[in-house]
């Protein structure tokens, strides 16, 4: 901040009488005062006992994505407790054919991590749908026992990446979008064909998880059946299925609520989104009775039926934030909070179009890295908010 000069007022000129002449004003040096820092959210968060972090992506060397982005590097530095890879632990990512683990994404994005004294959690060890799953599994030769190959393949998957991170990585999404958001029935895959059902994979990949992560790790199913209008189906199932799991006795610690919010309909009331929050509670009820955790992994924001005007689609989404989190905030099982991004224009949203075309505003920082009243709502939601235990 530079010193700045201010004149300094020496009274009435002339006021020692006499006719002389009036001496110089003095000059005095000032620092002006710095403008507020933005509130750094994961010093909030902390104060709660909580965290808040965001997804990161790519590399820094050579330089690709969010991670190679010198100000956005800065930004999470400053502003988060802990990142995930957006893309860079996908069985497809780190497994491009069927001979290859290259880690080396991943492992970098760690090092940066480990750099600034943040934790990273693992995104995601099985993507259980078939267009998420690496492609060459459509081919793959699972020997003459089909299912045996199958359950073979999932241990190495799971031991491998697991073992890999072993304490540096402590909390894991295991299962990823398993349930169809249509009919809330579980999607069938090349792996779950192959090993009679759906849950047979489900229940392998957590129980493998467990042996192999070290005692504490937490585990994770991570879905995004949400608050909106429209869910019922999706929710209905992720709660089947994570009743089932604990039926079972399938280890599983946490329910990732991946909070892809969206405002598809304005509520006069409220100048913003609908939502429905009767369901919503029932079913954070419904699934914190399980006895589970909850993670808010990917939080970030559609505005389709916000106006062009980045001022008023701003304020609305930030009202909208604000109201989800203090919801959210109520459950003391929920500690940390992660934004899918934290800089708009890098957002995975940008590919899915506004239907006027505009850039969308999903994240709490704006393209000059400036923070925006989604990124105070944040901070305002956890200054909110008692501290858990
Ligand atoms: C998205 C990434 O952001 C994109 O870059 C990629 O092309 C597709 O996946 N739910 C998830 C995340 O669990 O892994 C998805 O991430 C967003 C939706």
């Amino acid at each position: 901040m530079a010193a700045g000069l201010l004149t300094a007022s020496c009274g009435g000129g002339g006021g020692n009488g006499g006719g002389g002449t009036t001496p110089p004003p003095t000059p005095v040096p000032v620092t002006p005062p710095p403008p507020p820092p933005a509130t750094k959210l994961n010093a909030v968060a902390v104060t709660k006992k909580m965290r808040f972090g965001s997804a990161i992506g790519g590399r820094r060397n050579p330089p690709i994505s969010t991670l190679g982005d010198a100000s956005y590097r800065s930004l999470v530095a400053q502003q988060c407790g802990l990142i995930v890879p957006e893309n860079e632990l996908k069985w497809q990512t780190i497994s491009p054919d069927a001979r290859t683990i290259d880690f080396s994404a991943a492992d970098d994005m760690l090092a940066f991590a480990t750099e600034n004294g943040l934790a990273m959690r693992g995104h995601n060890l099985i993507w259980h749908q078939d267009r998420w799953l690496p492609s060459w599994l459509a081919t793959y030769d699972f020997g003459p026992d089909v299912a045996a190959g199958t359950r073979q393949l999932i241990i190495d998957h799971v031991t491998g990446v697991v073992g890999h991170y072993g304490s540096k990585i402590a909390s894991w999404d295991v299962i990823n979008e398993a349930v169809d958001p249509g009919t809330g029935l579980l999607y069938q895959t090349r792996l779950s064909r192959n090993l009679g059902s759906p849950e047979a994979v489900i229940d392998l990949a957590f129980t493998t998880a467990r042996a192999v992560a070290p005692a504490g790790t937490q585990l994770v199913y991570n879905d995004y059946a949400g608050w909106e209008a429209g869910n019922d189906a999706h929710r209905a199932g992720v709660l089947r299925l994570l009743t089932g799991m604990k039926a079972r006795g399938v280890p599983i610690d946490a329910y990732g609520v991946q909070s892809h919010l969206g405002i598809y309909s304005i509520d006069p009331a409220t100048g913003t989104g609908r939502y429905e929050e009767g369901p919503w509670r029932a079913f954070l009820d419904a699934i914190v009775a399980l006895g589970l955790d909850l993670i808010i992994t990917e939080l970030d924001v559609r505005d389709d039926a916000l106006p062009a005007d980045v001022t008023v689609r701003d304020t609305a989404i930030a009202k909208y934030v604000r109201a989800y989190l203090d919801l959210m905030f109520g459950y003391k099982q929920l500690r940390d909070v992660l934004v899918w991004g934290m800089v708009d224009p890098y957002s995975w949203l940008q590919s899915i179009p506004r239907s006027d075309g505009l850039a969308r505003r999903p994240n709490p920082y704006d393209g000059a890295y400036q923070p925006k009243p989604m990124q105070t709502a944040i901070g305002d939601a956890f200054t909110a908010t008692s501290a858990r235990s």
